[in-house]
């Protein structure tokens, strides 16, 4: 099936400045699918969306929606003739309408009747029913996000834009709302891309994530491939904690050796013996054991409630120096720092950077794709 939205090359920049806030993006939305832009600020993400949107024009490139060339190679289709739903970061609710007349306001150019049977369907879908006479000043941060999602699918969009939706919620109404606010976008099947910055909502509500550093998309995949499998150190570090480990392809079985040991059935290891490589070892990668071969010190705790997040300092096999570790342990005890503690690496966690290897001094063309199949060390 043809994307709902692509961007083939897409560049922006501003001036003065130049500011280059848009590189080179290329990208598909596919029907049905909720894909978020992850980045740190002034990556480029809101740029993105209001390039998709028809807020701004790209400099270079093409953009599409539903194989409609709206922007680049001499076409221009403005935004309200796109098709595209966009929700702001602050709502942008007209304080001076009610909620059933912001809802409607989109509907333009179908009968008065209509708009409202339509408006009163979409605050039903949404649970806003009650509050169709009242106006945005009356409604909780959460309800007026819900509004301002209604007005956006009234017009049954082929895709709705957010960007950054949830973060003025507090911090305890924020995953409640995420959860129902995307529980409703599933329900009534609607195509969405998010801008986030924050990777806790993106792995949760995200089909797809596209992390986003200085203008580019540095990898583009599932939750799961961008948490397991980060293929630059700027997705490993930005998305979740890790230890990156330098060390080099040991034999074809997929090992590692790292001066922390010898790492083996890593992702993406597939490489000549000799190949010099980076390692990802998230901290859920760790569990004590006395059967295991990495002996460290716990230098410090931090207690979270699902783990402890503990810093812990490892004998090179050398025996020559020390690198430090983050690891979560189970928070089922307490651990006092300056204790001693054996680790054997036993879960999926560990995945060659396959883009830091340019810097080691090798094509990662040359490295092995990332399969599903998991990663187990000793
Ligand atoms: N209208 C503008 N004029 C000049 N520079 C701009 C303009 N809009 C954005 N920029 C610059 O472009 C870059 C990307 O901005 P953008 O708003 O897309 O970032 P962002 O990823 O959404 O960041 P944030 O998470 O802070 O919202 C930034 O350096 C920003 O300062
Ligand atoms: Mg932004």
């Amino acid at each position: 099936m043809s994307p709902v939205i692509s961007l083939d090359g897409v560049k922006k920049s501003f001036w003065p400045g130049p500011v280059e806030a848009v590189s080179d993006v290329s990208l598909e939305v596919r029907e049905g699918e909720i894909l978020t832009l992850l980045g740190p600020s002034g990556c480029g993400k809101t740029t993105t969306l209001r390039l998709i949107a028809g807020f701004e024009a790209p400099d270079t490139g093409t953009i599409r929606v539903r194989g409609r060339t709206v922007a680049g190679g001499g076409s221009w289709v403005p935004p309200e003739k796109r098709g595209v739903g966009m929700v702001f970061q602050d709502y942008a609710l007209f304080p001076h309408l009610t909620v059933g007349e912001n809802v409607m306001f989109g509907l333009d150019g179908i009968p008065r009747k209509a708009r409202k049977e339509r408006a009163r369907l979409v605050l039903e879908t949404l649970d806003l029913a009650p509050l169709l006479d009242r106006y945005p000043h009356e409604l909780s941060g959460g309800q007026q996000q819900r509004v301002a999602l209604a007005r956006a699918i009234a017009p049954e969009p082929v895709v709705v834009l957010m960007d950054e939706p949830f973060s003025n919620l507090d911090a305890h109404l924020r995953e409640s709302v995420r959860d129902e606010v995307v529980a409703t976008i599933r329900r009534a099947g609607v195509t969405c891309v998010f801008v986030s910055h924050d990777q806790r909502d993106a792995l949760a509500i995200s089909d797809r994530v596209a992390v986003m550093n200085q203008g580019r998309i540095e990898q583009l995949g599932t939750p799961r491939e961008i948490y397991k499998h980060p293929e630059s150190v700027f997705v490993a570090t930005f998305v979740g904690r890790t230890n990156l480990l330098q060390g080099f392809v040991k034999n074809d079985h997929g090992c590692v050796q790292t001066d922390c040991g010898a790492f083996c059935r890593v992702e993406g290891s597939g490489l000549p013996e000799g190949t010099p490589v980076m390692v990802s070892v998230r901290p859920d990668a760790f569990e004590a054991s006395e059967e295991g071969v990495l002996h460290g010190r716990i230098l410090s705790t931090k207690y979270t409630g699902a783990h402890v997040e503990a810093e812990i300092e490892v004998r090179t096999d050398s025996g020559e120096g020390c690198r430090r570790l983050v690891v979560h342990l189970p928070p089922t005890r307490a651990y006092v720092p300056g204790e001693d503690l054996t680790f054997r690496i036993v879960s999926e966690f560990a995945s060659v950077v396959r883009n830091a290897c340019q810097t080691l001094g090798f094509s990662p063309l040359s490295a092995s794709a990332p399969s599903e199949e998991t990663a187990a060390a000793g």
